[in-house]
């Protein structure tokens, strides 16, 4: 049984004083009984990790960064460490984002040695996969989604893969309010359990939850949420507003 997870990823929004009124405004919204049948998780900036973490010790609601260097510290000038992250609290770290792929070129190869530090770390890590608008038009969608996919789990043993969660998120869905259909997200989500069955056994592909992002708003939460292999969302610009987030967090 995958525990449905809803994620907020906050990109670079939110000085601390607004971080920490969403989050005042979430508590109040999250009754604790979620927490037994769905998991909530904010993805503040760097900036608002440390004064956030203590408001969400002993919530319903866990705390994640939106990226990391792959070393426990050293001359890497403006980057975040693993055991910095683990130090202050945070449980999750969304790594691979598309945004990161294309503006600042994070390749393969470092997003999977971001997935393994990460885990060595004890950080679950988000990890982000998903074709462009040309990659899908040419009819790439599922080999550029499962390439992602491969190489970025490629570092870890078979029994840590269970642990990850992948973020399904085709880049032509994220910030156009264009989500894919949920026939569309359900295909591929099925062939990326398809693809870790292969690798890994059904029984870790069984246990893997596969959040679909792009989009994701109040009006389509529901009916995303009905599909079988739809884990959960990774929710940009809705969850900036305390209501919007809420409504997806209270998927039917
Ligand atoms: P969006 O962003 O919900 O604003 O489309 C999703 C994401 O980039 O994670």
């Amino acid at each position: 049984m995958r525990t449905p997870l809803i994620a907020g990823n906050w990109k670079m929004y939110k000085t601390v004083g607004e971080g920490v009124e969403l989050v005042e405004a979430l508590l109040k919204g999250v009754e604790v009984g979620y927490v037994d049948d769905r998991q909530v998780l904010i993805c503040p900036p760097f900036t608002a990790l440390y004064p956030l973490a203590p408001l969400l010790a002993d919530s319903p609601i866990a705390l994640g960064a939106q990226n990391m260097y792959p070393a426990d510290q050293g001359a890497f000038t403006g980057e975040v460490s693993p055991v910095m992250l683990q130090d202050i609290g945070c449980q999750f770290v969304i790594l691979g984002h598309s945004e990161r792929r294309q503006i600042v070129g994070e390749d393969d190869a470092l997003i999977s040695q971001k997935v393994t530090s990460a885990m060595e770390h004890g950080l679950t890590p988000v990890l982000c996969v998903g074709e462009t608008k040309p990659q899908r038009d040419a009819g790439e969608a599922e080999t550029v989604t499962l390439g992602q996919l491969r190489a970025g789990l490629g570092g870890l043993a078979a029994e840590q893969v269970r642990d990850v969660v992948i973020a399904y998120e085709p880049v032509w869905a994220i910030g156009t309010g264009v989500t894919a259909t949920p026939g569309d997200a359900q295909a591929m989500h099925a062939a990326i359990r398809g693809a870790l069955a292969s690798h890994y056994g059904q029984s870790t592909a069984d246990a893997v939850r596969i959040l679909y992002g792009g989009s994701v708003k109040p009006d389509n939460i529901d009916v995303l949420m009905a599909q079988p292999d739809i884990d959960g969302a990774l929710v940009g610009g809705a969850s900036l507003q305390a209501e919007s987030f809420l409504r997806i967090v209270n998927f039917q």
